[in-house]
């Protein structure tokens, strides 16, 4: 038999502990500034939206939090994930590297989305919240709270982008199965997104207003929170759990990766891949860490390192983040979840310090490279994911140009179950390439709060 295929922890080797990145990166994140009077925000401020456990982790610079026994017990619903060697991928491609994959796609909603929904949730019942409002965009973020939710007997809305909600009627209905409330976005249920509309009726909305319309009903009520499902310093470190495992596994495999890659939306699953190698890089470990985006929304690429909102009415508080400009809408790729117009403050840090590196990539080239894989690996995997395995074997071919053997290791943050409806329009040939053009990117920016 060829070497081993699936490397698997046991439920008592899952990790107790998850990873701050903020204990080691060369230099500390600049502060979120309130929007109102631009000086620093403090926990207070983000007390209306949050459960304090949760403010108290975004500011930590503490190496190591432990994960709650009530989150561990949940986790082991799918965790341990497998990492799996690519063999019959690096086959197709003919390359002489050494291809492995994290998979994401066996959590109960198919991505790596409940690795942070649960945790979330349990803090806010910790807390006494009774309800919970967010946004989604593809559908995965929202049935991962819904999930985590009913679990805790927390109830949930969510606000999801209409051209998703038109395009994956069926996470809507996971989203039911797991007892939320789900609105299409923009809504006339807010200010926020009755605003939008009045601008432009026809909006097929963006991962900013869905935003900007689930804080303002945190805000207005008393008994609700706000939850995020990316982005935010907490809600990346849940996610090193991924990476934490991974190690693990590498030590399993005997092998060790050169070239570590995440698909890039708001930075949650990218950062909760590399952010644990990445330490090593920090203490002198010769690595690529590798975020790759969708060219219709060049966030890393392209984007201004600067402040702007989270949202795009403005309500959030302003971070220091790479922006493409809270107004900018992504045109209407299959991989909603990447169609973000900001990014995780912690990774716009680490891009700026050269620790990390980004590429960008239009919708074609990545389903034709998901195409490959399912083909081969036998999972289908999400429009998202499509973007890092086009990435992977970007580089898989780079090394058969070269001869080298590296070892390319990316995250698979989910399966394409709910997604075949783009599948059948790339196999029809109907998928549409879009690229930001450098008028539409200034325009944006120009919108940017001056601080
Ligand atoms: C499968 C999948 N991958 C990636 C993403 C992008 O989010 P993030 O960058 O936070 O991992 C999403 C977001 O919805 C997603 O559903």
């Amino acid at each position: 038999m060829k070497k081993q295929k699936r490397f698997y922890l046991t439920e008592k080797e899952m990790p107790e502990r998850w990873y701050n990145v903020q204990a080691d990166m060369p230099n500390p994140l600049k502060p979120a500034l309130h929007p109102g009077t631009k000086q620093p925000a403090g926990p207070q401020d983000f007390a209306p939206l949050f459960p304090m456990e949760l403010i108290k982790q975004e500011v930590t610079t503490e190496r190591w939090i432990q994960i709650p026994d009530p989150v561990r017990d949940i986790y082991t619903l799918w965790r341990p994930t497998p990492l799996v060697r690519a063999f019959e991928l690096e086959k197709a491609l003919g390359t002489p590297a050494r291809i492995y994959y994290k998979y994401e796609g066996v959590s109960p909603t198919g991505s790596h989305k409940p690795n942070t929904a649960v945790p979330q949730a349990y803090y806010n019942k910790m807390e006494g919240v009774e309800h919970i409002a967010t946004e989604t965009g593809a559908g995965q973020w929202g049935s991962s709270l819904a999930f985590a939710c009913q679990h805790f007997g927390i109830k949930c809305t969510v606000f999801m982008v209409k051209v998703s909600f038109e395009q994956k009627p069926y996470r809507k209905n996971l989203m039911e199965i797991f007892g939320a409330k789900v609105i299409a976005s923009p809504s006339t249920q807010t200010d926020a997104g009755k605003k939008i509309l009045a601008n432009d009726p026809s909006c097929t909305g963006s991962l900013g207003i869905a935003i900007s319309e689930a804080v303002e009903v945190a805000a207005k009520d008393p008994g609700t929170r706000y939850s995020l499902g990316s982005v935010l310093n907490h809600v990346l470190l849940h996610q090193t759990i991924i990476g934490l495992e991974a190690e693990q596994q590498f030590l399993l495999a005997e092998d060790e990766p050169d070239i570590l890659i995440g698909a890039f939306g708001g930075g949650s699953n990218f950062a909760g891949f590399t952010f644990p190698f990445l330490r090593h890089k920090i203490a002198g470990k010769k690595m690529r860490v590798i975020a790759s985006e969708p060219a219709a929304c060049p966030t890393l690429t392209r984007g201004k390192f600067a402040y702007d909102f989270g949202d795009t009415v403005g309500l959030t508080p302003l971070v220091a983040m790479h922006t493409l400009g809270h107004n900018f809408v992504p045109s209407a790729i299959h991989a909603g979840g990447l169609r973000y117009h900001g990014a995780a403050p912690l990774v716009s840090q680490l891009l700026v310090d050269n620790l990390i590196e980004a590429v960008a990539y239009k919708q074609n080239e990545c389903f034709a490279s998901a195409m490959l894989f399912a083909k081969n690996e036998g999972i289908v995997p999400a429009p998202e994911a499509g973007h890092v395995i086009h990435a992977a074997v970007v580089e898989a071919l780079k090394c058969k140009e070269s001869g080298e053997s590296k070892v390319i290791a990316f995250n698979l943050c989910g399966h394409g179950h709910f997604d075949m409806s783009a599948y059948q329009a790339y196999m029809a040939g109907g998928l549409k390439d879009f690229e930001l053009s450098d008028k539409e990117l200034q325009e944006n920016l120009a919108a940017l709060p001056g601080v």
